[in-house]
């Protein structure tokens, strides 16, 4: 009997210029690039085990087995990983998020980021952590950011090998807290990766594609000089830009609820307020508000007095996927 298994941990991530719709979906090759922040502290931690004594790939998620399509679709991206690793066996994989799944706060991202460095110890495959974040963009395009810490730039790259994400900024270049207002548990009925496919049925994603590397530019500046309000300017929107192309998709991808824009609201009053604190919803209903240094804990407060606001999450930036267990009971993986 062989067993190879190793545990890993990997942050979500919030991007500030986003990503949606991919030039080759298969790959995850985006159409632009994305530059995100790391969401230290919300995390996916998942244990992987190879073994020639399973019969079929099986996963539980936060204590679940993982219902049918999301075990079709981590089973397809074991397959990768086992013809770049050349071995067949089948795979069980136990994963606990610690913040909720499927509501716009990156759980895909941090959760195949897990399964990549996951994979990677236990199969000792040695990779860099620039092929660690090209592996986990396989997975889920936006997990390709979550391997990296601090600040991060995903390069849409034309190829599997130059599509990956790095470090522009450690994690203490700028104290950035990002406070989602939760204002639904509900899980999303339409996925990133459905949406990513009818992105180009709307008319203006190609303007969204075409005017994306001057977001890009205008947010690195923003990060390198620390200035909260181009940030803030050039994140809202995107943000904004990427929800008109949902809107007006076919069919029309509509995450928005009363209680986001509120909160939309709620963020544009306090920022003329002298509050530095900005929005951004990802394909879900809830808002990432993110502050500067010294606002996130008054920004929570305001949130949590709101009754259209059902919970609220806090993270700073956070650093790299990990490793943080890993074991071979036989040496030669290679034996088949
Ligand atoms: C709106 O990475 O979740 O959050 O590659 O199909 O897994 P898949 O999609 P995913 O898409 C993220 C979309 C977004 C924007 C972003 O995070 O850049």
């Amino acid at each position: 009997m062989s067993v190879w298994e190793a545990t890993g941990r990997a942050n979500s991530n919030l991007a500030f210029i986003k990503y949606w719709g991919n030039a080759d979906n298969s790959w995850r090759l985006p159409l632009n690039g994305s530059i995100s922040m790391t969401l230290g502290g919300l995390f996916t931690e998942t244990h992987l085990a190879f073994s020639d004594t399973f019969e079929v790939d099986a996963a539980s998620i936060n204590g679940h087995p993982a219902g049918e399509g999301e075990l079709a679709r981590i089973s397809s991206y074991l397959d990768f990983i086992r013809a770049v690793a050349d071995v067949r066996f089948p795979a069980r994989i136990v994963s606990i998020n610690n913040f909720p799944a499927r509501v716009g706060v990156g759980s895909s991202a941090s959760a195949f980021a897990a399964i990549a460095v996951a994979a990677d110890a236990a199969l000792d495959l040695g990779l860099s952590e620039r092929e660690l974040s090209s592996l986990a963009r396989v997975g889920s395009g936006s997990a390709a950011r979550s391997i990296p810490g601090g600040f991060v730039e995903w390069h849409q790259g034309t190829s599997h090998d130059t599509s990956f994400a790095e470090t522009i900024a450690p994690a203490d270049h700028w104290a950035l807290t990002d406070v989602i207002a939760i204002v639904s548990h509900d899980p999303k009925r339409v996925g990133s990766s459905e949406g990513h496919l009818t992105s180009g049925t709307s008319v203006l994603q190609a303007a969204r594609v075409r005017t994306a590397s001057d977001r890009l530019a205008r947010c690195r500046e923003a990060l390198d000089h620390k200035d909260f309000c181009s940030l803030a300017e050039v994140s809202e929107l995107d943000s904004n830009i990427l929800h008109s192309v949902m809107m007006t998709s076919v069919p029309p991808l509509i995450y928005w609820l009363p209680s986001t824009i509120a909160v939309m609201q709620d963020v544009i009053k306090w920022r003329s307020e002298g509050i530095e604190v900005f929005y951004s919803v990802d394909a879900g209903a809830n808002v990432h508000c993110v502050c500067g240094p010294g606002y996130g804990d008054e920004i929570a407060t305001r949130l949590e007095r709101k009754k259209y606001v059902v919970a609220v999450a806090t993270a700073h930036l956070g650093g790299p996927a990990m490793v943080t267990s890993s074991k071979h009971s036989t040496a030669a993986r290679f034996t088949k």
